[in-house]
């Protein structure tokens, strides 16, 4: 045999046995796991688990192994076919291979040389520099509270915000990420009796079963407490795991907070067998020149009377009626944010030019109410004026469902979690000086305005 023969398949095999049979934790699954996990699976963050080192994540092997390749983590929902997000937190396939791999070889941990350097987290830093800061409320969540489900609770606060200011970006930081399952925040006008610091639940008649007879009663058209939620134009941008900040200078685009407003912070905690005292804060950047565009986020909804929109009892597949609406100026689409409540099924936006071409935004197949989330598109999408959006949901409310509480139940539209909604939120850029109150029309839901 000629000697240079031997020596190249010596190397050829030397290679294939390195990328095919020897699958590490410090050489292959950690930097994985930097890349994709830890930002959650760490202590203090939301994840069940730290998966910041060897020991304490090798006997999740086999749990990592099934959360990846059923794609249940890292939480993401959107259907790959559609749009390009720049938060999309979805693994690579050569990543779900890897860590199945290691997993079905025994989890080795390998050579300590091979681990990337560790990545140094901020243990409880802003993402933004914040300009200003505004001292959210304290609230307790207790150990176990008696239903085991803590109900949304909406607390105001003064803004501090004295003069029209614009703002870049915003971030809320709870304290206690642990318990944050979401935190939203609004502004509102100052109303001379308002209660600072005092918690609201939403607080409507019930009938035996703990259903709203109206589903409308009290709420403000758009699915919110009239009482503490009164002159606001809606949701300005929320806390989800994972997700702190909302940059408007991404997009060369400032929001315009009034001077003198209030804000109110919608709360949803999960209970963790402990008391905990969560403190969020809210950070804003203040534009330093005059941004070119304006952000408005846009809270619409399908029609939510007790005749238009009742879930039948063991549905599995209940079509709600449509969000429908007409865009009356150019804009830009930025971000769409899907809210349904346990038994959502799955939402589709759709764009219908007015060429008549159509394009699917963004689609949801598998929502999960536990994963409030934005989706935040990595090109602007340009919609010329007179452009329609169509956006369509499905509800389970069979018992297959695991979150549904009572399959027997027909369901109308409210804000406890057993009750539903269908409300989808959007965000657009519009060129300076443009009407932010007359920026759509809606053709088929209920009326929605700009914020
Ligand atoms: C945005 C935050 C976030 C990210 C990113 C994330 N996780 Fe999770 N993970 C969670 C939370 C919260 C839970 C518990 C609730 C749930 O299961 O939905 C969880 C649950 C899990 C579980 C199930 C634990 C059990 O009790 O069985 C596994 C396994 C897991 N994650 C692995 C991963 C891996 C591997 C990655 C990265 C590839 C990852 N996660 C990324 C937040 C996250």
């Amino acid at each position: 045999m000629q000697p240079t023969l031997v020596v190249a398949s010596v190397a050829l095999f030397a290679g294939t046995a390195l990328a095919g049979d020897s699958v590490t934790f410090h050489k292959d699954v950690e930097p994985i796991l930097q890349r994709n996990c830890q930002s959650c699976h760490r202590p203090g963050q939301p994840g069940p688990m730290s998966l910041l080192t060897y020991q304490g994540t090798r006997p999740w092997a086999k749990a990592i192994k099934a959360a990846v390749t059923t794609r249940k983590m890292p939480p993401w929902f959107a259907d790959p076919q559609f749009g390009h997000f720049v938060n999309d937190r979805s693994l690579r396939q050569t990543d779900i291979d890897t860590l199945a791999k290691w997993a079905d070889s025994g989890a080795p941990q390998g050579d300590p040389a091979d681990a990337p350097a560790a990545v140094k987290w901020a243990a409880d830093g802003w993402e933004i520099q914040p300009d200003f800061i505004v001292d959210g409320p304290a609230f307790t969540v207790p150990a176990k509270p008696k239903s085991n489900v803590i109900e949304w609770t909406y607390i105001t606060v003064p803004s501090g915000i004295e003069k029209d200011t614009w703002i870049t970006s915003l971030e809320i930081r709870p304290s206690e990420l642990a318990v944050t399952h979401h935190i939203c925040v609004f502004f509102k006008p100052h109303e001379a009796d308002a209660q600072y610091n005092t918690p609201v639940w939403v607080d409507r008649p019930r009938d035996e079963n703990g259903l709203t007879a109206a589903a409308d009663a009290g709420l403000n058209g758009k699915g919110l407490p009239e009482s503490v939620l009164k002159g606001s134009s809606g949701v300005e941008g929320c806390y989800v795991p994972g997700q702190f900040t909302q940059n408007y200078a991404l997009f060369h685009a400032a929001k315009l907070v009034k001077g003198g407003m209030d804000i109110v912070f919608q709360l949803h905690y999960t209970p963790i067998g402990r008391e905990v005292v969560d403190h969020p804060r809210l950070g804003f950047t203040v534009a330093k020149s005059p941004a070119e565009r304006t952000y408005v986020t846009i809270g619409t909804s399908a029609k939510s009377d007790a005749k238009s929109f009742a879930i039948p009892p063991n549905n599995p597949n209940w079509e709600s009626p449509p969000m429908e609406a007409e865009f009356l100026q150019n804009v830009e689409l930025v971000s769409m944010f899907p809210h349904m409540h346990v038994r959502g099924k799955d939402m589709t936006y759709q764009l219908t030019y007015p060429n008549g071409e159509s394009e699917t935004l963004l689609s949801v197949p598998h929502y999960d109410f536990n994963w409030q989330m934005g989706y935040d598109v990595v090109k602007p999408i340009k919609i010329p004026k007179g452009t329609r959006l169509k956006v369509t949901a499905h509800y389970d409310n069979s018992a297959n469902n695991k979150f549904n509480p009572d399959p027997n139940q027909t369901v109308y539209y409210g804000d406890m979690t057993w009750e539903e909604m269908m409300f989808p939120f959007f965000s657009v850029t519009v060129e300076k000086g443009t009407d932010t109150k007359k920026l759509i029309r809606v053709l088929n839901g209920r009326d929605a305005d700009g914020a």
